[in-house]
């Protein structure tokens, strides 16, 4: 196997020297994955189609799937934008730098190998300094999906990244751990009623306050048609251990003792302290309680439990309700049956 290039940085104030040769590394065309604040990027120049083709060959990404470009000035977002409608720089002053992606009708010259042959383009100006700062010395934007491969579990590590991708990259900048735990929001701005295409950190009513009334998904609804956002695809975010989904605690350990009495290895993630004594084979990842922790947690815990070897994981459903959109969206994602 490849050896990986893995150099730890310091997410707070990161070696401008480590900074400066990742940042050469992007302008020479290679791959370079980095933390942002939602999980971990893989990372090439946004204006070089042969290093993005590289990102596609390197996910098993379908080419259809177009990739956010990441920025550090909102100046930088205006240039690959035409027009940069009024809605998108309230956005921008409000949300960015965060999780907040926004889809605007592209420049004639963003190559269509980002936009997989779009009109449109998606950008982000992440709330992470190694980021802001890696794309500042590439001099560039900087393409980045989430650096797992196509359908697997985003990593919010160096060690998920390099345990999914490993020799396919040419250096990872361990940040340690992206605090948001999940990807960002996308609104797409291109129409005319700006319409969420992925739920996220920033929720539908806190962009509302800001640009008045938008289109939302029906939950669980996969909008991967040519008008939405196609990766929205069923089946995304999955751990490879089978997942179901309980509606609460009890639901949950019931349904995870019936298993085990079969023979079945299971892990449980219920929403909060488990109500009463639960069987000692039974593997318990508790969940907080609030949306924000529970995000910062999912995927690692997931990671986690797929480390184990189980047969099954059942995981309880938090409430339906706004603030926890994001992750009942994720969810049912990662339950949902595979498509091939
Ligand atoms: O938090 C994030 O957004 C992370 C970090 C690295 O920034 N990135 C990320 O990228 O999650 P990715 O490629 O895994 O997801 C980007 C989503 C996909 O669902 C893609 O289809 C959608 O954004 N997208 C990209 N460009 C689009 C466009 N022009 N129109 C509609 N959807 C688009
Ligand atoms: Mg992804």
């Amino acid at each position: 196997m490849a050896t990986v290039n893995v150099v730890v940085i310091d997410p707070e104030s990161p070696d401008p020297s480590v900074i400066e040769r990742a940042g050469q590394l992007i302008r020479e065309g290679r791959l370079v994955a980095f933390p942002t604040e939602t999980v971990y990027g893989l990372g090439a120049s946004a204006l070089d189609a042969v290093a993005i083709a590289r990102i596609y060959a390197a996910k098993g990404r379908p080419a259809s799937n177009p990739i956010i470009a990441h920025v550090s000035t909102v100046e930088q977002a205006r240039s690959l934008a035409s027009p940069w409608p009024e809605v998108a720089e309230a956005l921008a002053k409000r949300f960015w730098p965060g999780p907040l992606t926004i889809v605007v009708r592209k420049v004639e010259s963003a190559p269509a190998a980002l936009t997989a042959g779009r009109d449109t383009i998606a950008i982000r100006w992440p709330a992470h300094r190694v980021a802001e700062s890696l794309i500042r010395a590439a001099g560039v934007p900087i393409a980045a999906p989430s650096a797992n491969r196509s359908t697997n579990l985003s990593p919010t590590t160096a060690e998920h990244v390099s345990m999914g991708l490993g020799g396919d990259v040419d250096l990872i900048l361990d940040g340690g751990r992206s605090w948001r735990g999940i990807e960002s929001t996308v609104l797409d701005v291109s129409v005319e009623r700006p319409r969420l295409l992925r739920p996220g950190p920033i929720g539908p009513v806190e962009i509302e306050e800001v640009i008045g009334p938008i289109e939302r998904p029906r939950e669980g609804e996969s909008d991967a048609g040519a008008a939405g956002s196609p990766g929205r695809f069923p089946r995304h975010y999955a751990p490879k251990t089978p997942l179901e989904l309980a509606t609460d605690n009890d639901a949950g350990v019931q349904r995870a003792t019936g298993m085990i009495e079969k023979g079945s290895k299971v892990g449980l993630l219920p929403l909060g302290a488990m109500p009463r004594p639960f069987d000692a084979s039974l593997t318990v990842v508790t969940m907080p309680r609030s949306p924000a922790d529970y995000a910062s947690d999912l995927f690692a815990s997931l990671h986690r439990l797929d480390a184990m070897g189980l047969d099954r994981i059942v995981a309880v459903m938090p409430p339906k309700e706004d603030n926890w959109l994001a992750i009942r969206d994720r969810l049912l994602r990662a339950a949902a049956p595979a498509q091939d």
